[in-house]
C-alpha cells in the first residue's frame, strides 16, 4: 500500500475527514446559529465527485476516511455510497471507513453501515437528560440517539461517544455520561468547544477547558493517563473503576498539532489543511476541470506544501479568535 504523503512539516497525513452535507436535522447551539441557512444541492461535490476523490485519497496513502456533516446520514443516497466505498475496505485499497453522526437517523441505518464495512461509528450526545438534550440540540430526541446507539452495537459496531462540555448546559452531567457509557462498553470523548461560524453567541462563557473538568472528574474517578501513542488529536486516560477509557480533545488548553495527521474536506470540495485555520485549496475546481488526476495531484501536493503548523483557536477573558466565516457543518466536525 502507498505510504502516506508528509506534508512540510513531516507530518504524514493518513485520516481524511469528509463533510457530505451542512444539513443537519438538530441545530445543536455551539454548532449553528438559530439563522443558519443550508447550502443548495448544487454546490456540495456529487456522489461521483466523492468517489473520485477517495479514490485519489486511497492512492496518496490515506487509510482512513472518516465521513462527516453536519449530519451524513440525512444526505439521500448516503448508504450507497459508502457501501461503494467501503467496499474498498475488503480489498484492502482503504483500511477503515467511519462516520461521526448525532445517532437521531442511526437505527434504520445500521444493516447497511455493517454492509458498508464501517465497524466504529463516533456519535455526538452532550446530554442523557432528554430536556438538557433537547435544548443543546434544539429539540432533538434523545430516545431516538440511543435506540441507535443500542441497534449499531447490537450488529457489532464499537461505538464512542463525542461530548463537547459546555460550562451551563452539561458540565454537571460528565460524570453521568461516563457511567452510562463505560457500563455498556462505550468509550467517550470529551471537547472543548471551538470558535466556528461567527454567529453562534456565548462562546466565551460556555466555554470550560478541560483541565477543569479533569479537576472535578478526578473527585469521583481514578483516571490514569494512558503513555500509548494514538493518532489524531485525543489524549486518552483510563477510568480504574469503569475500566473504560476517557478521551480529552483540547484544542484550547493544550495544543496536539504537532503530531496532526490529518487534513479535511467540506461538502463544496474544499480541502482545508487546518480546522483552525482558513488555508485552503479548491478541490472541486481540481476535479471538474480534469478528468485525469493530475489535477488532483497538483492541488493536494500544493495543500501539504503550506498545512499550518498549528490551528490559531483561543478563547481566554475578553478575546475569541477563531474562523468566522465557516462554521463546523460546512467545514465537517
Ligand atoms: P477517531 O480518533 O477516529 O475516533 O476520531 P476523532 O475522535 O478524531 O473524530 P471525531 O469525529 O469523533 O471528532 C471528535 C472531535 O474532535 C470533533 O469535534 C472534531 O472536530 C475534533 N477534531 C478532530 N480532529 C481535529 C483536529 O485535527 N483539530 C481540531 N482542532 N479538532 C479536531
Ligand atoms: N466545537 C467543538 N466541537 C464541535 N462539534 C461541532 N461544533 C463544534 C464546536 N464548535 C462537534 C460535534 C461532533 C463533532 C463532529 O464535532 O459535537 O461531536
Ligand atoms: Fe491538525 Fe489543525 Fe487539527 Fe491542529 S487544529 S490537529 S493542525 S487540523
Amino acid at each position: 500500500p502507498p505510504t502516506p504523503r508528509a506534508d512540510v512539516h513531516g507530518r504524514r497525513i493518513s485520516y481524511v475527514r469528509i463533510s457530505v452535507t451542512d444539513r443537519c436535522d438538530l441545530r445543536c447551539t455551539y454548532c449553528m446559529s438559530e439563522r443558519q441557512t443550508f447550502l443548495p444541492k448544487s454546490a456540495l461535490l456529487s456522489y461521483e465527485e466523492l468517489e473520485r476523490l477517495s479514490l485519489f485519497l486511497m492512492d496518496q496513502g490515506v487509510k482512513t476516511l472518516r465521513i462527516t456533516g453536519g449530519e451524513p446520514l440525512v444526505r439521500k443516497g448516503i448508504l450507497d455510497f459508502l457501501k461503494r466505498i467501503g467496499a474498498h475496505v475488503k480489498t484492502g485499497r482503504l483500511e477503515e471507513l467511519t462516520l461521526t453522526t448525532n445517532g437521531t437517523l442511526l437505527k434504520d441505518a445500521v444493516p447497511d453501515l455493517v454492509a458498508a464495512n464501517i465497524k466504529r461509528i463516533n456519535v455526538s450526545m452532550d446530554s442523557l437528560k432528554p430536556d438538557v438534550f433537547r435544548r443543546i440540540t434544539r429539540g432533538g430526541d434523545i430516545a431516538k440517539v440511543i435506540e441507535g446507539i443500542e441497534a449499531a452495537q447490537g450488529s457489532g459496531i464499537k461505538i464512542k461517544l463525542n461530548v463537547v462540555v459546555l460550562a451551563r448546559d452539561n458540565r454537571a452531567g460528565i460524570s453521568d455520561i461516563i457511567t452510562w457509557a463505560h457500563g455498556r462498553g462505550i468509550d467517550v470523548s470529551l471537547i472543548e468547544t471551538m470558535p466556528l461560524g461567527d454567529d453562534i453567541a456565548g462562546r466565551e462563557d460556555q466555554f470550560v477547558s478541560l483541565r477543569d473538568v479533569v479537576r472535578d472528574l478526578s473527585s469521583f474517578w481514578s483516571l490514569e493517563p494512558l503513555t500509548e501513542k494514538t493518532a489524531g488529536p485525543a489524549r486518552y486516560y483510563r477510568v480504574a473503576e469503569t475500566g473504560g477509557k476517557l478521551g480529552l480533545i483540547t484544542p484550547l488548553s493544550h495544543n496536539f498539532c504537532d503530531d496532526c495527521n490529518r487534513v479535511r474536506v467540506t461538502a463544496t470540495g474544499k480541502l482545508y489543511m487546518c480546522l483552525g485555520q482558513d488555508d485552503h485549496v479548491d478541490l472541486a475546481a481540481a476535479l471538474r476541470a480534469d478528468p485525469t488526476d493530475a489535477g488532483l495531484d497538483a492541488a493536494y501536493t500544493e495543500a501539504l506544501s503550506h498545512k499550518p503548523r498549528r490551528h490559531e483557536f483561543l478563547i481566554e477573558s475578553g478575546t475569541v479568535r477563531g474562523v468566522g466565516n465557516r462554521t463546523m457543518s460546512v467545514t465537517g466536525g
